[in-house]
């Protein structure tokens, strides 16, 4: 009885977790360079996981002011602050004070492209099918 209840439980939230996979969004919209990237497939779909170039250097650079006891002054930050178009607008207009300031910097154009997808991917309520893909 017991255990038929656990694999029940886990039939269930095996369910959700792959439905909510689906609704990921898979393509995002570049102002900068008017492109439309397909970042659930090949390559860039690679590079927008936490294991990839867009999760690494969010880490190792965007974390290392804004990640929580950084000691420097700045919010504490993850995906899912912001929503996908909110990230996106943040990375299209570059208005915020520390890419104003040079501290992107050390960030190549590419891997600047690989955070926003990172971010875009996993920002808050992508699982929600109707605010995910943005092209
Ligand atoms: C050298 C430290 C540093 C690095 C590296 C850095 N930031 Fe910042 N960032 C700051 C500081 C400090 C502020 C707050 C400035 C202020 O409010 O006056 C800020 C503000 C922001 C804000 C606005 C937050 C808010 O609540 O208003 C966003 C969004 C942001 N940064 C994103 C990023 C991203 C994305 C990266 C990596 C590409 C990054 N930052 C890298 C120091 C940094």
């Amino acid at each position: 009885m017991k255990k038929k209840l656990v694999v029940a439980v886990a039939l269930l939230v095996g369910t959700t977790w792959v439905t909510g996979l689906e609704a990921r969004p898979s393509k995002r919209f570049d102002e900068r360079t008017q492109m439309c990237r397909i970042i659930g497939q090949g390559r860039l779909d690679w590079e927008s996981e936490a294991w990839g170039v867009g999760g690494k250097k969010f880490q190792e650079v965007c974390k290392s002011c804004h990640g929580r006891e950084s000691g420097k002054d700045a919010p504490f930050l993850h995906a899912q602050t912001y929503t996908s178009k909110g990230w996106n607008t943040i990375f299209a207009s570059r208005r915020v004070p520390c890419a104003m300031d040079g501290s992107w910097g050390a960030l190549s154009e590419d891997e600047i492209q690989f955070i926003n997808d990172y971010l875009f991917r996993n920002a808050a309520w992508t699982f929600d099918p109707n605010s995910s893909d943005s092209c």
